[in-house]
């Protein structure tokens, strides 16, 4: 099993630990009720996770739970449920149960779970300590790593959280052998930003072993096993890149925006086509090659980088196309990004692969120029 340690200061208030572990292994959720007893966390859990995750994943973690005292909660499926609404559920079930201090949450389940499970652990008895547990690959490689928890706002996505860790990040990656491929593809994205924001060899081993980074892969013992080999190196490289860089911004003051490579573009496809058309890993495919091609014509990286880059993506099965969406509307909706900050939309553009910058005031001529060069009309 992969170790990976996310340095963070102790609290000022009482010097609590807060650094925490990334466990990454293969075949290994039913071992997890162990390392909880023997780190003497908790005298009572409640398991938050959907009926989905919980059908196929819950009685393996439960098992190893012999010796606490545990109860789970089910929340219905879907970004729309990551809300104030549920959250106040989750508050109700963790009263219903005479949650304390000495409680303990686990996260079982994709982003939403996380952000949600996450969210509750914060804000109830003003914060208990919770462990995620991610089973999507966006949930394993980013949402369950570096503490942002939160729900949504009617009038915009995770407008409500805190920052607040967990205390342990479990991940079993033979839980991705159950995922739909179009859910794999989106954690993918997700993947191939880490290879290009900071880590060319790791860019370079994606390259080498996209041939497992399929849902077929999973289909015959063989290739199961040499893939699952790969997606454990995969995730934890993943993680190791993550938590690095949240150790050195945990509350996202400068650097911690690298890790938006792609997603100003792609939360403007994602928002004009009403979260509808492309999903976050696709849409954040979109941006990266977009963001690859405006760091070209700002002279930064060279032809053959961007084009290694739409390659990979390529052949992962993520859109590098943007499919005549309207450049001008894209461009509009960029002025309305969470990343505009004083009035100046910041961009992450790569000088090479494994080296972005941050970069303000890109001329909108060079923006409009990449869309088009991406599919825009
Ligand atoms: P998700 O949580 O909605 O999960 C997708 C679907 O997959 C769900 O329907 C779930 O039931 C199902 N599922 C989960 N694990 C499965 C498995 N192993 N096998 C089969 N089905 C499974 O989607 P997501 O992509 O994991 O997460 C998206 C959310 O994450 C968004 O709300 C986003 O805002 C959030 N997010 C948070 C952060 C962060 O830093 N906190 C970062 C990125 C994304
Ligand atoms: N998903 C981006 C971050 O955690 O900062």
């Amino acid at each position: 099993m992969a170790r990976i340690k996310v340095e963070l200061p102790a609290s000022p208030a009482g010097g609590k630990e807060r650094s925490y572990d990334i466990l990454v292994g293969i075949d290994s959720l039913a071992d997890l009720g162990e390392i909880i007893e023997k780190l003497s966390w908790c005298q009572d859990i409640l398991i938050i996770t959907d009926p989905q995750v919980n059908n196929l994943y819950g009685d393996k973690l439960r098992c190893g739970l012999k010796n606490i005292k545990n109860s789970t909660i089910e929340v219905p499926r879907g970004e729309r449920y990551k809300n104030l609404q549920t959250a106040s559920k989750l508050y109700d079930a963790l009263a219903k149960n005479s949650a304390h201090r000495d409680s303990m949450i686990i996260a079982l389940g994709g982003g939403v779970i996380g952000d949600l499970a996450g969210f509750a652990a914060a804000t109830y008895m003003r914060g208990i300590r919770y462990v995620q547990v991610p089973t999507t690959l966006l949930a394993q490689v980013d949402a369950a790593i570096g503490g942002k928890t939160g729900v949504n706002h009617p009038k915009c996505k995770n407008l409500i959280g805190s920052f607040y860790q967990p205390g342990l990040v479990f991940i079993d990656v033979k839980t991705l052998t159950t995922l739909p491929a179009r859910e794999l593809r989106t954690g993918l994205a997700e993947v191939v930003k880490y290879g290009v924001i900071e880590d060319a060899d790791f860019f370079k081993f994606l390259e080498a072993n996209s041939h497992h980074l399929n849902t077929k892969a999973f289909e015959a013992p063989d290739t199961l096993r040499a893939a699952l080999k790969v997606w454990e190196i995969i995730v934890a490289e993943s993680a190791k890149i993550k938590a690095k860089i949240v150790a050195r911004d945990e509350t996202e003051q400068g650097l911690r925006m690298i890790l938006n490579f792609g997603h100003t573009i792609g939360h403007a496809i994602e928002t004009l086509t009403k979260y509808y058309a492309y999903n976050h890993g696709e849409a954040v495919a979109i941006g990266m090659v977009a963001a690859a091609k405006i760091a070209r014509h700002l002279d930064l990286l060279d032809k053959e980088s961007v084009q290694r880059i739409v390659n990979l993506l390529d052949k992962v099965g993520l859109a590098t196309q943007a499919g005549g969406l309207s450049a001008r509307k894209v461009v509009q909706a960029l002025g309305i990004d969470k990343k505009v900050i004083k009035g100046k939309l910041r961009f992450v553009v790569p000088e090479k692969i494994g080296k972005v910058v941050i970069k303000d005031n890109i001329p909108t001529r060079i923006i409009t120029q990449a869309l088009l060069e991406t599919g825009c009309k």
